[in-house]
């Protein structure tokens, strides 16, 4: 199958036509998916009316799902399916959550540069989010290209960092925003993992910089070295030229490698407006010290 596809932006990030969701993906469509992905990293898929089941048929269609989404107050669940996350302002009952809730205030690490889940030993591959209801303002989401950061880093640097390894944690990323309310089983469940630094797209063999805000120290070097060295990286990374944003309309679904790029969701008024995400994440084939270099 054919994919018509339109740019983006000039790195990564294309819009893809003629795809109706609705009905079973075919092997095909799939091929042409991960194509478009390996070339691409961001996949864009607009006028998708599709359910929660739909949602989740076309995940499964493109590979193994994450086994357990990781997010706090998993005891008050509004989706139905426990293998999609909730990227939702939302409580239980459909109102939006309350200034003080803990869900809301984790919920704001995902506005901090990131990766899905490269806090878990096997990360994430693709996520997809679809988009159910936005605000009429803000709420964008952000995509920044790590090979094209990667590439224009100077050799010097590259030969630096290139077998450096992460420490990786949620505990870590939502420090950085004061919160630090996890309960002693979120502890132990959230503990830090180990991730290069550099990676290699099994796919199109581009080196990228696995970067996140989950990162909480390096192998072999003080910390505040090692963190002053992730926060230079990331400036670079996020440079505004290696950026694609995007504006969501309902029905939206977009498809991102979280290999080869970083995320950040912007700012809108989330004790106001109703935004209604929802994300299926696929696993990654290993450990990324288990993957070539
Ligand atoms: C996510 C995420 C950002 C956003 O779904 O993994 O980080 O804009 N989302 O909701
Ligand atoms: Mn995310």
């Amino acid at each position: 199958m054919e994919l018509g596809l339109r740019r983006l932006h000039p790195l990564l990030a294309v819009e893809a036509f003629g795809v109706d969701l609705r009905r079973p993906p075919e092997p095909s469509l799939c091929a042409a998916i991960h194509d478009a992905m390996n070339q691409h990293a961001v996949v864009v898929l607009r006028d998708q009316h599709i359910d929660d089941e739909q949602e989740m048929a076309f995940a499964r269609a493109l590979g193994p799902l994450e086994p357990m989404p990781a997010q706090v107050g998993m005891d008050k669940q509004r989706l139905k399916h426990r293998e999609m996350v909730d990227i939702s302002n939302l409580e239980v009952d459909g109102s939006v959550l309350p200034a003080h809730d803990r869900r809301r205030l984790f919920n704001l690490g995902n506005m901090l540069w990131h990766t899905d889940s490269s806090f878990k030993a096997t990360p994430a591959k693709y996520s997809m989010l679809h988009a159910r209801s936005i605000p009429p303002e803000g709420g964008e989401t952000e995509f920044a290209d790590m090979r094209a950061a990667w590439d224009a880093l100077p050799a010097k640097m590259q030969q630096c960092i290139e077998d450096m390894v992460c420490d990786h944690s949620l505990l870590y990323s939502r420090a950085l925003l004061g919160f630090d309310a996890f309960t002693e089983e979120e502890r132990a469940l959230f503990a830090p993992v180990p991730q290069r630094l550099v990676r290699k797209h099994a796919a199109s063999g581009r080196r990228s910089l696995y970067l996140a805000s989950h990162i909480g120290a390096i192998h072999g070097l003080p910390r505040p070295e090692a963190l002053m060295l992730i926060r230079d990286l990331t400036e670079h990374a996020t440079q505004r030229e290696f950026v694609y944003r995007h504006t969501w309309r309902v029905h939206d679904l977009v498809i991102w490698d979280n290999r080869c790029t970083m995320h950040r969701g912007r700012a809108y008024d989330d004790l106001r407006y109703k935004r209604d995400m929802r994300r299926m994440t696929l696993e990654d084939v290993a450990p990324t010290l288990m993957q070539p270099a």
